[in-house]
């Protein structure tokens, strides 16, 4: 029986092994670089970001589970074996703390709480005008898991919300807005953007000065995908000129955020160090082993990318 190939820069791998090991003993885990000898006997990976032209070397991979719902990192390979399909996280842990943090941020801008703390922080007790969620209009980009999860749970709250994919959708109380043409129409009256879009060649650098000029004047951006979807420069520029008026990011590149960056200390924006999904060890692999049992007794992978679209 094949053996499973773990890769994470960022957590420690010997607690994932011990888990893997707990839930399914008859499948072993190697810990990259150490491919247990034989690189024949890896069957799947299970990646959270794993230099390019590695995963070639491995001839009977079936498999690879990205460490995540972004699977850029694997694409972004030249070298990575295409025919080998990949897997990405859907999570129902997953879609609930990004549901949450999306939700948290877009509450936070609405109700104006930037403005608060700087009143607060002054010892200024001075009402704001404040429009209802009925009157605020959100557009969330990428209507996927997690856009259409979050998307759901702030029309729920009241907001006008819509959405915007690279498929034509129809969702429930959510105005559905695609492709190049619906780009400029859904911005138009989006207030609060919010980008939950994965990285790929059609999405990197996106959200320039172009695309930020056709929301109206003094509205807010937030991006929890990926750091390379915006252009630093435009997003500065832009809360300079007062066409944002805040920014809220997760993601950034590079990551982790330069100490001299100027995102710390602006105070217009806010940063969170891309925490804004969140699941545990313990449901991520649950979730890859089931995958996994069911793939061996001859079920469909569920959650695979599709290779040419790259997401
Ligand atoms: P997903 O299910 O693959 O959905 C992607 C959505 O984006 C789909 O609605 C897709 O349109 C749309 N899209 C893709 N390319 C587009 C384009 N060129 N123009 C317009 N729409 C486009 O992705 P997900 O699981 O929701 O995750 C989204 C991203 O969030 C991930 O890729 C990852 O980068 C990021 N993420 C960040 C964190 C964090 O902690 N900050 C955590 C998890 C994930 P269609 O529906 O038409 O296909
Ligand atoms: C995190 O950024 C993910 O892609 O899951």
């Amino acid at each position: 029986m094949g053996a499973l190939l773990f890769h994470s820069p960022f957590d420690d791998p010997e607690a994932w092994r011990a888990l893997f090991a707990k839930e399914m003993p008859d499948l072993p885990v190697r810990v990259w670089p150490d491919a247990g000898g034989d690189p024949a006997e890896i069957e799947f990976g299970f990646i959270q970001s794993l230099q390019p032209g590695e995963l070639k070397k491995f001839p009977n991979l079936k498999a690879v589970f990205s460490g995540g719902a972004g699977v850029d990192h694997l694409l972004k390979d030249p070298e990575y074996p295409r025919h080998v399909p990949i897997v990405k996280i859907v999570q129902k842990q997953m879609t609930l703390g990004m549901t949450q943090y999306v939700v948290l941020q877009v509450l936070r801008l609405h109700r104006q709480q930037p403005a608060y703390q700087a009143q607060q922080r002054e010892h200024v007790w001075k009402e704001l005008p404040q429009p209802g969620a009925w009157d605020r209009t959100v557009g969330i980009m990428g209507l996927g898991s997690l856009g259409s999860a979050a998307a759901k749970a702030l029309a729920d709250l009241g907001f006008k919300v819509r959405g915007w994919s690279r498929t034509k959708k129809r969702i429930k109380d959510i105005a559905c807005f695609h492709g190049a043409d619906g780009l400029e129409p859904f911005l138009k009256e989006t207030e609060i953007l919010v980008c939950m879009l994965p990285l790929t060649a059609e999405t990197t650098g996106l959200i320039d000065a172009r695309l930020l000029s056709m929301l109206p004047k003094g509205a807010c951006f937030i991006n929890v995908a990926r750091g390379k979807q915006h252009v630093d420069a435009d997003l500065l520029a832009a809360l300079d000129s007062g066409q944002l008026s805040h920014v809220t990011l997760d993601v950034f590149f590079p990551e982790p955020l330069a100490a001299d960056h100027p995102y710390w200390r602006h105070p217009k924006v806010t940063v969170t160090p891309h925490k804004a999904g969140n699941s545990s060890r313990e449901a991520v692999i649950r979730d890859t082993l089931e995958n996994i049992r069911g793939f061996r007794s001859g079920k469909k992978l569920r959650h695979t990318v599709n290779m040419s679209a790259g997401y």
